[in-house]
């Protein structure tokens, strides 16, 4: 069991004055420097502290790990300490018929939390694979206990929020009371899903037969910009649209609207508002980099938000390959979105831009009035953009050899001569934090910290803005 499996770190944002100074050094401090205070949590027995959600208070913490669920106290600078701790795993009988199904007991039979979200101000809800039985409940937060249910049903069914198999990617966000999801929805993990469900308004899914998503479709992260009407979702799938002799991958981004409510005769409790779009990452003198593990968005003050992605390639040779960082604005997203449509043209089974005539409402708009089916029906067959979404300044912001970044996280901070500077920070398949600044002439990796005492990677980042703080988990 890997003793330190949850750390804070204090103190990472650096004050404006150190950042002035070109060429900066970078710093690199190993596990346990007292430079750089790291406060590290581990419980006995408990493992993959894989999900984190932070109070509004920013004074306790909430963990979702193996069969368990963890509430910790990190208000007091330098410390975490266990506040309550809730038992989840699953029945003998589901960790049975896990085995049963070829999985395995040592490893896969378990229920690894997924979902952890605040539903409100007393209910947090959680979902977990459950033995590869997905299922999901609410914590009451004032006793910090289960929810039970008088009926003998102890848990709802996560199908389609939270995935099967442990290892397959997931994302998850509630907006407004519902959950956005982006998942995978069967147990041979080949029918990926985006769903919205709990709230009062009807269930809404992909279309499974129509293929919007390829079965492959792997989600990283997922958002919602404070003042827009739309939910996005970066994910990574097989595309279909080139001619290629092998299997290309391709990062995306897709969008539904947060007004959508499905069809009525045509794409009922289905999307009508679901388009996906490529995302591009490549330098010159570099493969692309298409192979998308994690990204942020950051709100920008004057509105609208810019999103942050981290990727590798799919052609790296060997174990040292490159990452590299690339910024996308909301308006450039905009554009693509409605910009030209792709369609499948089904006798030579090749993609083409659709020409026919415009219609008004655009289809897959956020126009809030019924859709005509002609609308509907234009959109099973047009939900992928002929445009691509391209990097902010046209390139990646920071290119990396020798590592690969999991997740990303990125803070705006105001210096003390007034001038705002956004900090990235870029954790790592060895368990490394990478903290870049950037500066007028591009991000520049001022530190390295060593997180966890053995080389893991990095599953989990989260900021908390106003403490400077960053949580971690493995
Ligand atoms: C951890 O698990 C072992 C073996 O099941 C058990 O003996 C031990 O008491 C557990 N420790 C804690 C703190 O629960
Ligand atoms: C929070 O959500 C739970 C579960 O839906 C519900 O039982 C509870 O009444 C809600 N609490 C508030 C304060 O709305
Ligand atoms: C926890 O608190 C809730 C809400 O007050 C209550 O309904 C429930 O019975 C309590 N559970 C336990 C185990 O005390």
């Amino acid at each position: 069991m890997p003793a330190a499996a949850l750390c804070l770190l204090c103190g990472v944002v650096m004050p404006a004055a150190m950042i002035c100074a070109e060429p900066l050094p970078r710093v690199t401090f190993p596990s346990g420097d007292p430079r750089r205070t790291l406060t590290r949590f581990s419980q006995d027995n408990v493992s993959h502290y894989d999900i984190l959600l932070l109070h509004e208070s920013e004074e306790e913490l909430y963990v979702g790990a193996r069969d368990r669920v963890l509430s910790l106290a990190v208000g007091t600078p330098g410390s975490i300490r266990a506040k309550a701790s809730i038992m989840w795993g699953p029945t003998a009988e589901k960790t049975s018929e896990c085995a049963f199904k070829k999985k395995s007991q040592e490893t896969e039979c378990f229920n690894f939390i997924r979902v952890l979200v605040a539903l409100n101000e007393t209910h947090l809800y959680v979902c977990g694979t459950y033995a590869f039985s997905p299922a999901c409940t609410y914590i009451h937060l004032e006793n910090f206990t289960l929810v039970s249910n008088s009926r003998g049903q102890p848990f709802l069914d996560g199908k389609g929020q939270c995935p099967f198999d442990p290892q397959h990617t997931h994302t998850a966000l509630l907006v407004d009371g519902e959950l956005y999801a982006g998942t995978m929805n069967n147990f041979q993990g080949n029918e990926p899903i985006i769903s919205r469900s709990l709230g009062s308004r009807t269930l809404l899914k992909t279309d499974a037969f129509l293929r919007w998503l390829s079965a492959d479709a792997a989600f990283v992260a997922s958002f919602s910009i404070p003042g827009d009407d739309k939910v996005y979702f970066f994910f990574e799938e097989t595309a279909d649209e080139f001619d290629f002799f092998e299997r290309l991958l391709v990062p995306r981004v897709a969008r539904v609207c947060k007004s959508d409510v499905g069809g009525d005769k045509v794409l009922q409790k289905k999307w009508t508002t679901f388009l996906k779009a490529q995302l591009v990452c490549s330098q010159p003198g570099h493969f692309p980099f298409n192979v998308i593990h994690h990204a942020f968005a950051l709100p920008r003050r004057r509105g609208g938000a810019d999103f942050y992605a981290v990727f590798t390639s799919q052609w790296q040779v060997g174990r040292v390959g490159s990452a590299a960082v690339c910024a996308y604005s909301q308006e450039d997203l905009q554009e693509v979105f409605e910009g030209k449509y792709k369609e499948l043209n089904k006798e030579s089974s090749r993609w083409t831009v659709y020409s026919g005539s415009n219609m008004s409402p655009r289809p897959g708009s956020c126009y809030m009035g019924p859709s005509s089916d002609r609308a509907l029906t234009f959109m099973k067959d047009h939900f992928l953009m002929d445009g691509k979404v391209s990097p902010t300044q046209g390139r990646p912001l920071l290119v990396k050899t020798g590592v690969t970044y999991t997740r990303i996280a990125v803070d705006e901070t105001r210096g003390v001569s007034g001038a705002t500077y956004r900090v990235m920070f870029l954790a790592t398949t060895e368990g490394f934090l990478h903290k870049a600044v950037e500066l007028p002439g591009g991000p520049h990796i001022v530190e390295s910290i060593q997180l966890f005492g053995t080389p893991e990677p990095v599953k989990n980042l989260l900021l908390a803005p106003g403490k400077e703080h960053v949580a971690a988990g493995h």
